[in-house]
């Protein structure tokens, strides 16, 4: 990615301060997803990301993993695969629980769409805590497929997501936009 290309997704990047709630300064993509040219670039390099991991299929995580994986996944000629939050997919499920700072949460995926042979691109907007995309790496692995790696465009490293996510990623990418 160009520098050109990085300053364009941060300058439309809005910090919301205390939102959504006071001492919290939430990350606001919808200034990028408006700019045709922002999100055709934020497109572009994920999926270039995509195709230099070797991926089969695309993976986005809700709701906002949507978005950003439903065009990368279009752009790469993959597949895309919903991780939605329990009881939204109506077929057959895996599903995943992980620790909330304050309780605990649960993601699910369709059980036919992730197999054996797959190498799955896991994107989201922001990894946080890490939790749901180490969650979600729990959720591929026990499908039978690999993870080829973990795409977002931000990381609030203060959290130490990272850290917390790398003993399971097993030499698999986590790259940060
Ligand atoms: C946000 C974000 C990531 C997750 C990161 O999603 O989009 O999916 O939190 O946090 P973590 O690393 O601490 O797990 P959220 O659950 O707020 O849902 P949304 O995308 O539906 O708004």
């Amino acid at each position: 990615m160009t520098d050109g290309v990085q300053e364009l997704l941060l300058s439309r990047i809005r910090d919301v301060p205390d939102y959504p709630k006071p001492g919290v300064v939430f990350k606001d993509i919808t200034p990028l997803l408006a700019d045709p040219k922002a999100f055709t670039a934020l497109t572009d390099v994920l999926a270039e990301g995509c195709a230099r991991h070797g991926a089969t299929k695309v993976v986005g995580l809700e709701a906002r993993g949507f978005i950003l994986g439903a065009p990368v996944a279009v752009r790469a000629g993959l597949g895309f695969i919903p991780v939605r939050k329990a009881g939204k997919l109506p077929g057959a499920t895996l599903s995943q629980a992980y620790e909330l700072e304050y309780g605990s949460a649960e993601i699910e995926v369709h059980a036919e769409d992730l197999q054996t042979g797959d190498r799955v691109m896991v994107i989201d907007d922001v990894l946080a805590t890490g939790g749901t995309a180490g969650a979600a790496v729990e959720l591929i692995r026990r499908s039978g497929a690999e993870v080829a790696g973990i795409a977002v465009l931000m990381e609030l490293g203060f959290l130490g997501g990272r850290a917390r996510l790398e003993p399971a990623l097993r030499g698999a990418p986590l790259e940060s936009l």
